[in-house]
This record gives C-alpha cells, structure tokens and sequence, in this order.
C-alpha cells in the first residue's frame, strides 16, 4: 500500500516536471523570450528578492528577462536599518546572482520617504544632521555597488498627485520627513552625492501616475531646472533621466502615457517604464473580458514604447506573477502563479497582433439611460415629483476594497440645463478631511459633446456637491452658472444639481456622455469608498473614454 502511494507521487511528480517542462520549451521554443523579442527596443526587467536565487521563479526570470531590479532588497531600510550599520550581504548575494547568469542590474532606491529608518530623517532632526544622513548613505550604498548596478533611483516619489502649479515643482512636492527636515534642495543634493559616488551609474529620478500631465509637469520642470543649473556635474547634466513607474489599471490611457513621453523627450533626458503593472479585477479573481482588456491595455502601452524606443531604455515591470505580486488581489502580471501566460503576456510578446485580434469597442461595456425632458423645482423643500418620469441609474459598483456609501441618480434635461438628483444611503456624513473628494460627496462628470477622449477638454466637466449642499468643480471654471441643493438625514442625504450646458444645444436625440460617483468617507474622516454608475477606471477626472451615456429624451419617444 506503501508502496503504492510511493509510486504516485513519483509519477505525478514526473508528470509535473514534464508539463513544466513541455510549458517551458512552448515559451522558448515557439515563442522567443521577452528579451530576445525587445532586444533592438530596450532592456526588459523584472523584480527579484534575495530569497530566490537559484530557485525556479529565478531561472524562469533569467530565460525571459535581462535586467533586474531589487523589489525590497537595496531600500535605505534593508542597507542601513541602524545608524552606521551597513547590511549589505542579501543584496549582496541577489546583485552577485544576477550578474553572474548574464542579466543587468538597476539599483532602487537610494532616497524615499517609504521603507526608510527613521533616525534618517526624524521630526525635529537639524537640517545639517539630515543632510548627513542623506548624503552618508547614498555614498556609502551607491559606493558599494559601483560597477555593478547600470542605474539607480535617486529619488522616489517626491512630488505630489495631481499638482495645481505644476510649474512651481517646489511648491509640488508632497509631504515627506526629507523635505521638513531640508526643504526641496533634497533632490539635487541626493543627486549630486549619487553622482560623486558613481559617475558611470545612470542617476534617475522615478514617480507613479506621470501619466497624469500635471504630474508629469512638475517633474519635468524639476529636471530641466536641475540639468540648466548643473549641466556639467561629473562630465554631463546631473538627471540622467525620469522612471515612469507605471502602476496602471484598465482605464490608464495610453495616449496619457505617450504625451508623458513625447515631454520628458523635449528635455533630451532618457526615460525608463520601471515598475509596470496593470490592476484588473479583485480578490484575486479576474473575468475573462478582464483578462483580454488587460492585454489590451498592455499591448497598446508597448506599442507606444516601441514607437519611442530611441528614448526608453528600460521596461521592468513589478512582479512576475498574479501569485507574487505586491497586487496580487488585482492580478496585475503577465503571468499566472503556476507561471502559464496570460493574454497579457502574448499581448506583450506581440503587440499588433494583439491589438488586431482584441478590437476595443467589443471590448468595453458602455451602460445607457435615459433622461426625460422636464424642468424640476429646485431649493424646495421636497424632491420634485418630476424626477419619478427618467429612469433609475444605480451608482452602486465599488472603486476600492471598500463597500461603503452607494446612491440612485435621476437625470431631467430641458434647452439649457442638465438636471441631477441623487440619494445616497449608508453614509457616515463626514466632511472632516481637507480635500473635497473626501468628504461625503456626490459627483457628476459631464461630457457633452460624447466624444470620450483619453484627457479632458473644454466640454469635459466634474461638479461635485458634499452633503452640506458645499460644492467644488474640475476645472474651477466649471462652476459658472451651476446651482445645487442637498438635504441630509440619518445616514443618508440627497443632492440635486442644475448643470448649465455650455457647448451643445440639445434636443431630443442628444447623447451626452455622463457619469456619476459616489465618494463615501469614514466616520473619523477621510474617504474610503468610491462607487460609481459606469466607469471604474478611477481616471473619471482626467479621462472622459469611460463614462456612460445618457439619451436626452422627450416623453412621447420613450
Ligand atoms: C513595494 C514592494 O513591491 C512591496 O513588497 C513592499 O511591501 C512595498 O514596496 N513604488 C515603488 C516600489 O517604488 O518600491 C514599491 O514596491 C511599489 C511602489
């Protein structure tokens, strides 16, 4: 009986070992490597941790890919957790490993405000003691590796989403213990330190969302001022070039990304899409039309990075499989945790292809409804009878983990106003929180002429009204001629708004591209919950591709 049992586990084990290997020999054999395909565009990578040298994920990451970048192992926490004490030998043990099965290696990070010791940089610290700190330990770290790293992140993160003076990059920079402590001169001391200890290293300055274009302008004011004020700093300027981390999601706009690209060119620096991933699905789970949209999404990002290749050195993207990944409850990889491809994978092996077998618009889902004509009361002191003639639009499918407040909208146009109602439940009517997208608020997002682009243009409008009937607009401008009432009651409160259209003249037969959100704070402040009607991209704000549509109607053709 033993015996039997011995003998069963062998044979499924030999049967494992074949199917790997049959799935191996597919990847290699009829489909060539990663690097091999990309090897005339830039270099491809992917994040290792010490703990994997020598195991399968480490080879099956060598076969594909040929630079690497630490996804823990060279942050200011793991190199110097205690002042003065430099742990250097698992990072050690990952780079030696690296290098010696051919592939590269791109050093993160050397300053951040995450993963970083706080004697570095605590509340109070002097600005000499700081910059000591600061300065020691870029020395020190980009000494160690010198040679053997091609690049490193010199700083991570330091400016602020969604800027409102982009070109003020000082004034753009988001909170951190480095910038109390030494102001924005942080960034060029780094710099310059990095430089001194490895003048042969490619000094990059690495940042999420720069697909957002404000975002995206303050770094490049920050590089530009940088490089003009240091053009010579160890024979060349001192920002050799921007990481675009890329942590995208479905409705991460490809054209967003680009104009990104086409700006950061014009400052003739280089730029690297270092930590690339793209969120879809949750818990874990990931739907078919997921999955291909995924791999739409992946396809036309490579399409635009091929179209740049002169000016992109790098694509690492963060995380080799749906199993490791720091996202893994949205499946975010090229792979699933067995390591078999996913549609995403073979969208990246060949992008046209791809984008030729996956048509977009049999891809995406566009809700409709209707909004009736009629003109309702506003300010009174009941909800207007009207409202009950359009449909219901439930605002009810979840942006983020969390399932917190939720609503019905109504629509009502006439010549020259759009009319929206919304009630929404399970509420904690909380307006703690500085930013007003944080409080419990509802939104509308308005593009009149229906035209769903990727940015947001003149006829592009947000209008958002709190429970305390406070109301705030994107762009400011938006707010011209707009009116809104609310009232609140126990957990709930509903808001009425009165939206002038200001580029179309609609009649009945218009269609209007339309959306409505509800963002649902906690009860000690801050928001926690997004839901929405149709469009779960997170990106309403900037791109108006997502938004639902709404038939403008008269009673008589409903
Ligand atoms: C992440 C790692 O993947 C996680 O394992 C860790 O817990 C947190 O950091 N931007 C960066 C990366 O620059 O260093 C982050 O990596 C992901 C976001």
């Amino acid at each position: 009986m033993r015996k039997r049992v011995f003998f069963g586990a062998v044979a499924t084990a030999v049967a494992a070992f074949c199917v790997f290997f049959m799935f191996r020999f597919n990847l290699n054999g009829k489909n060539r490597p990663l690097k091999t395909v990309y090897k005339d565009y830039f270099l491809v990578g992917n994040i290792l941790s010490p703990d994997m040298d020598k195991s399968r994920k480490f080879d099956f990451t060598a076969e594909q890919f040929n630079v690497i970048t630490a996804e823990n192992a060279m942050k200011p926490e793991a190199l110097q957790k205690e002042k003065g004490v430099f742990t250097f030998e698992k990072a050690d043990s990952l780079v030696n490993a690296v290098l010696d099965s051919g592939m590269v290696m791109h050093g993160h990070t050397l300053v951040w405000r995450q993963q970083t010791p706080q004697w570095m940089n605590f509340e109070g610290i002097s600005r000499e003691e700081a910059i000591e700190n600061l300065t020691t330990h870029i020395r020190s770290v980009a000494g160690h590796f010198k040679g053997r790293v091609i690049s490193w992140d010199v700083v991570n993160e330091a400016v602020s989403d969604n800027p409102q003076n982009p070109e003020d990059w000082r004034g753009s920079l988001s909170e951190s213990p480095w910038l109390k402590a030494i102001g924005p001169q942080y960034i060029e001391i780094a710099f310059l330190a990095a430089r001194e200890a490895d003048g042969e290293a490619r000094l990059y300055y690495n940042d999420y969302n720069l697909d957002n274009p404000k975002k995206a302008r303050a770094v490049a004011a920050m590089a530009a001022e940088l490089n003009e004020k240091n053009p010579n700093a160890g024979g060349r300027p001192l920002i050799d070039g921007v990481g675009m981390q890329g942590h995208y999601r479905l409705g991460t706009s490809p054209e967003n990304v680009e104009k990104s690209i086409n700006l950061f060119k014009s400052l003739n620096i280089e730029i690297s899409v270092s930590e690339l991933d793209v969120q879809a699905g949750a818990d874990g789970k990931i739907s078919e039309s997921q999955l291909a949209e995924q791999g739409l999404l992946y396809a036309q990002l490579f399409d635009v990075y091929k179209k740049h290749a002169p000016a992109i050195t790098r694509v690492t993207f963060w995380g080799l499989d749906d199993g490791s990944s720091w996202r893994r409850d949205s499946s975010p990889t090229l792979f699933n945790k067995d390591l078999t491809p996913k549609p995403a994978f073979f969208a990246v092996l060949d992008s046209e292809k791809y984008i030729k077998e996956n048509n977009v618009s049999t891809l995406k889902e566009v809700k409709e409804t209707q909004a009736l004509y009629g003109t309702p009361a506003m300010n009174a002191k009941d909800v207007d009878p009207l409202w009950g003639e359009s449909p219901e639009i439930p605002v009810n499918q979840y942006l983020m983990a969390w399932q917190g407040a939720q609503g019905t909208a109504r629509a009502l146009w006439d010549e020259k106003y759009l009319y929206v109602l919304i009630t929404v439940s399970n509420a904690a009517l909380n307006k703690d929180a500085q930013a007003p997208h944080e409080h419990d608020s509802v939104e509308v997002f308005l593009d009149e002429k229906n035209d769903k682009k990727s940015y947001f243009e003149a006829d592009d409008r947000q209008f958002r009204v709190n429970f305390a009937g406070e109301a705030s607009f994107n762009p400011e401008e938006a707010g011209a001629m707009f009116e809104s009432a609310a009232w609140s009651y126990e957990n709930a409160y509903t808001v009425v708004m009165k939206i002038p259209f200001k580029f179309i003249s609609p009649k009945s037969g218009t269609s209007v591209g339309f959306d409505a959100q509800v963002n649902g704070a906690s009860k000690t402040g801050g928001r926690e919950s997004v839901a929405v009607w149709n469009d779960l991209s997170g990106e309403s704000y900037q791109n108006t591709s997502g938004y639902g549509v709404l038939n403008l109607i008269k009673r008589a053709e409903r």
